[in-house]
Order: C-alpha cells, then sequence, then structure tokens
C-alpha cells in the first residue's frame, strides 16, 4: 500500500490489492501544487488497475473545490481514455455531503457511479434501526440499570471522566449515568437515525443539554484516537456482524489506561417456571434466527476472549440476572412484549418462517410472561458484562 501525508488531517492511500484509493480527513488546499502527490497517487492508480477501482471517501471529512476539482479532473480526464475503466465512488451517510457533490458525478459520465457503503451495510440493520425496536431498548435499560448502577464503578466509571457511549440506542444509559455519575464529557453515538431522534426529544424533554448525541458508523468512527477514559457499548458487538471492528475501534478512541466496558447477552439461557420448557425452546429458537441474521445473540460467555483478542489487559468480566422479581414483575413482561413484537412479528417473517412455527415461537414469550407474572412464578434474563483496560 502506498500513503501520503499531505497535511496533519488529510491522507491519501492506494492499495493495489483491492484496487482502492482512498481519501480521509480534512483536504482543505490554497491551491492544486499543495495536494500534488494526492493526485499524482490517484493517476497512477488508474494506470495500474483493470476492471474497477474503487475511490474510498468515507472518511472525507471535508474537501474544498480546489481540492475536489483537482482529483475529479483526473477521474473525468480517465473516462474518456480508458473505456475499459469503472469508477465506484464509496460515500458514507455520516459525511452526507459526499453522496451529493460526487453523486453528481454519475450524470455527466456513466463510468462513475456512487454506492452508500452504509445503506445497507450489516444483516440486521433494518431490524435494529426501525422505531418498532424502540420499545426494545426502553423496556431493556429500564431493567438492567438496576443492576449496572452498582456494577458500573468496579469497571472503571467515576466523576469527571470523558466517556463515550457506542451504540447508544435511543440515549437512555447515557442520561442515567450523567445523572448518577456526572462525567465531564458524554458522547453518545448509534447509526439510527430514529434512536437518536428519540434520544435528542428525550433529552430536550429533560432540559439535558450536554450529552453529544452523534450519527456514525461506530466500526469507522470520525471520533479521535485516545480520547476518552471508559467507552461502553452495551447489546451491540452482539448484532453488529462485525464485532472485531468495533473492538477495534473501541480499543482505538479510549485512552491508554482507560477502559472499554461491554454488555452482551445469552438468549438460549433465558429461563422461566412454571412453563420451563416452551420458554426454553422459544429462546433457543432466538438465537437461531438472530443467527439466521449474522447475530450474535450468544456473545455474553465470549466477551473475556473478544477483549482479549483486541489488545485489553485487566479484564474484568461478571454476570446478572434481570429477573421478575427485581422490581415490578410488569416491567419485566413489558421486555418480552417487546421481544416478542419484534423477534416473532419481523424477524421470523423475514426469514419466511411458516404460521405453526411462528405460532408456537409466540407461545414460548408468552409462557415467559406468564412465569414472570405468576404469584409463585420466576422469569430471569441474563447478561454478562465485561471490561478491559486498554494498556498504558
Ligand atoms: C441492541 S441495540 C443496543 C442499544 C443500546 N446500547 C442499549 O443497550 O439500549 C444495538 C444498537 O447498535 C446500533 N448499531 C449497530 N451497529 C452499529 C454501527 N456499525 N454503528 C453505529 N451503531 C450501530 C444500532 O443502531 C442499535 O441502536
Amino acid at each position: 500500500m502506498s500513503q501520503a501525508d499531505l497535511s496533519t488531517s488529510f491522507r491519501a492511500e492506494f492499495d493495489a490489492n483491492s484496487q482502492e484509493f482512498c481519501l480521509a480527513g480534512v483536504i482543505r488546499p490554497r491551491s492544486i501544487e499543495e495536494i500534488a502527490p494526492g493526485v499524482s497517487m490517484l493517476k497512477e492508480a488508474i494506470d495500474e488497475v483493470r476492471g474497477v477501482l474503487y475511490i474510498n471517501v468515507r472518511r472525507l471529512v471535508q474537501m474544498n473545490n480546489t481540492a475536489f476539482h483537482a482529483f475529479v479532473r483526473v477521474v473525468l480526464d480517465a473516462c474518456r481514455t480508458r473505456s475499459d475503466l469503472r469508477f465506484v465512488v464509496v460515500t458514507s451517510s455520516v459525511v452526507g455531503w459526499t453522496t451529493r457533490m460526487f453523486g453528481h458525478l454519475n450524470r455527466i459520465e456513466p463510468q462513475i457511479t456512487v454506492e452508500v457503503y452504509d445503506s445497507t451495510f450489516y444483516p440486521g440493520q433494518s431490524f435494529v434501526e426501525n422505531t418498532s425496536f424502540i420499545p426494545i431498548l426502553r423496556t431493556q435499560t429500564k431493567m438492567t440499570w438496576r443492576h449496572e448502577r452498582t456494577i458500573l464503578p468496579r469497571h472503571g466509571m467515576r466523576a469527571g471522566i470523558a466517556m463515550a457511549d457506542i451504540c447508544c440506542g435511543i440515549g437512555d444509559f447515557a442520561v442515567l449515568v450523567q445523572k448518577e455519575f456526572q462525567p465531564a464529557r458524554i458522547v453518545a453515538l448509534d447509526h439510527s437515525k430514529a434512536s437518536l431522534a428519540y434520544a435528542r426529544d428525550v433529552a430536550a424533554g429533560f432540559g439535558i443539554t450536554d450529552i453529544e448525541y452523534t450519527y456514525g458508523d461506530a466500526s469507522e468512527m470520525l471520533l479521535d484516537d485516545n480520547q476518552f477514559d471508559f467507552v461502553s457499548c452495551r447489546h451491540s458487538l452482539q448484532i453488529f456482524n462485525r464485532s472485531d471492528m468495533l473492538l477495534a475501534e473501541l480499543y482505538r478512541i479510549c485512552k491508554p489506561g482507560g477502559r472499554v466496558y461491554i454488555t452482551n447477552e445469552k438468549n438460549s439461557h433465558c429461563l422461566g417456571e412454571p412453563r420451563s420448557q416452551s420458554i426454553q425452546w422459544t429462546y433457543n429458537e432466538v438465537a437461531k434466527l438472530f443467527s439466521h441474521f449474522e447475530m450474535d445473540v450468544e456473545l455474553g460467555p465470549k466477551s473475556r476472549r473478544y477483549l482479549a483478542d483486541a489488545g485489553f489487559d485487566d479484564i474484568v468480566v461478571e454476570s446478572f440476572m434481570v429477573t421478575n422479581l427485581d422490581g415490578d414483575p410488569q416491567d419485566f413482561a413489558d421486555v418480552i412484549t417487546a421481544w416478542e413484537k419484534v423477534y416473532a412479528g419481523e424477524m421470523a417473517v423475514k426469514r419466511g418462517d411458516s404460521p405453526e412455527f411462528i405460532q408456537r415461537f409466540r407461545q414460548g414469550f408468552k409462557d415467559h410472561i406468564f412465569a414472570a407474572l405468576h404469584p409463585k412464578g420466576y422469569a430471569g434474563w441474563p447478561i454478562w458484562v465485561a471490561s478491559g483496560r486498554k494498556p498504558l
């Protein structure tokens, strides 16, 4: 791979193996001369590749007209001389201007196309970014917070720190942490526009102005390295299909000596009495259903290995069981109702399951609710908490 550091904030790279030319950072030259090495690299890339040249601008935060015209001129000239070549500009909705600006090129030159890489970038995306997922997040955090508020200090949470909640969903965890622990700074990032809109509404309703809600891709964040004392990522490594990429990013933004805190489930271990067999059957099926969409809701006990493989030390792992006895049993029942709606009502339908399967699948959730609300019943949902320190 060749690389040119054209200024502190701008990078150009060409990877011959993947035929990808990448521009990242802020590129605002006063004259073309300042970016001449990058422009030459693009010309050399064009000479070298066959078929398709990918132009990756997913992390291109800003570009002025001087730079845009310099790079685009090279591509347009190549379209004239190389009818065998196609150009695919890969943008991200996180830096939305790139899609608009590069999108015009396709109208001038059909050899150039634009792909927005994060429009469908992981298999579970259509479910978790949907508004129908919001009741799941709302009811879940209400139940888990009772446990996490006492657990968090053992994993590095304390007053005055800088923290980031990555894959924050509707941002309720950030609000609770702020009230309980008073960190100095909280960034809360997610890729669901529906969840972030909800989060901002809730924050406005409570007069909260100092949580930085941010739209972004957790696997390729625009946040700087080594910024946060504490980075949380709850119930999300099990959702995004490249947990290694997420962990690498959590590691990157964490300060040396800081901690990354993750929570995950093992759904097949959800339990209840009475009607334990039906409940057990349904949650085994939940795990299979998620795995069909490349999500691993059995990840919880694998957390230690995942953190170790990502380079963390001083790893601490513990688990807790959310139960119907934690508070009002109806709160537990509300979580299950929200799961049934999305898992049986949307995901199983999308997988193409038969009405008979879906009916039996639903029955396990109903039986879990029955166990939770039964005067002598017991219902549980186990969670694994793990954190690791970024070495100094
Ligand atoms: C199960 S929810 C958990 C939300 C929240 N942490 C909680 O515990 O309530 C998973 C969240 O991860 C987000 N997510 C998944 N992959 C992501 C990615 N690559 N970048 C940003 N957010 C992502 C989804 O939008 C969703 O809000």
